[in-house]
């Protein structure tokens, strides 16, 4: 693997969600198995029935090693990490995968899967974001999603992502091939976030300092708190 590329083994981004929320992007790793079967369990049926296809209860150990022990070349995987602040640990939020469709394909099957309580709050669309920049260092040039004719949230997030895209039906599943291309939008919009973040923080920290040392005039921090918010409205 080039050492140039952004999406090596070594990548790893802090991500600003607009919730409020700071989480962890990077590959997914061999070690990750116990994080994937913990996420894994807590979606609701109803998600895992969207992303396989069918009732799925469980995912065996042989999955599990399918799924983790992967080359990030042909096949490749992105993962979105919290902090659980009650149990001390990593907990998983997301994974975007992408697996080549036969050797030298430029073509690759896409799945996305975040879980229940995060869905809707834009990380479908982040993980898809950075699947695409990591598709196209390798040569990947179109996207193959396949869902069920229902999932119009998936439907809509490929719409919005991949604007050149088919859709067609095959005995019951919905099949989207894209044509993908790397927009300029990946690194602003993460620049922004990280921004958005960094302002959040300082806010904080201001708004505590101002709480611990009531010496301090209100009229001597003010301009500091104006300015900060006056960025945000401006990052918004
Ligand atoms: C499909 C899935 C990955 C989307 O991820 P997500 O984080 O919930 O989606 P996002 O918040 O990034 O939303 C991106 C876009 O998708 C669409 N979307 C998301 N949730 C939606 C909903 N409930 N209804 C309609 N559209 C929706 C919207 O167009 C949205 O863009 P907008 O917020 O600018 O309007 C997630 O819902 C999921 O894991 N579902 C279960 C598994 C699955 O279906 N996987 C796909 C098969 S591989």
């Amino acid at each position: 693997m080039a050492t140039t590329m952004q999406f090596g083994e070594s990548y790893q981004e802090r991500v600003y969600l607009p919730g409020g929320e700071w989480v962890r992007m990077r590959l997914l790793r061999p070690g990750d198995k116990e994080l994937l079967h913990k996420g894994f369990n807590s979606l609701s049926a109803h998600s895992r029935y969207k992303r396989f296809l069918a009732v799925k209860k469980t995912l065996s150990k042989k999955e599990l090693c399918y799924f983790t022990e992967i080359d990030q070349e042909d096949h490749f995987a992105l993962c979105i990490v919290g902090w659980d602040k009650k149990s001390k640990q990593d907990v998983g939020i997301g994974v975007g995968r992408f697996i080549r469709l036969g050797k030298d394909s430029d073509c690759a099957e896409v799945s996305l899967t975040v879980i229940d309580r995060m869905q809707g709050k834009g990380i479908g669309r982040l993980l898809l974001e950075k699947l695409i920049v990591a598709a196209t260092e390798r040569d990947i040039k179109r996207f193959r999603f396949e869902c069920l004719p229902q999932n119009q949230e998936m439907k809509k997030l490929v719409q919005k992502v991949c604007p050149i895209v088919e859709f067609k039906n095959d005995a019951g599943i919905m099949i989207a091939d894209a044509v993908i291309t790397e927009r300029e939008t990946d690194s602003r919009q993460h620049s922004l976030n990280m921004f958005e973040g960094l302002i959040d923080l300082m806010g904080g920290f201001a708004a505590e300092t101002l709480k611990l040392q009531s010496g301090i005039g209100f009229e001597m921090v003010r301009p500091s708190l104006d300015a900060l918010f006056e960025l945000r409205g401006r990052v918004g």
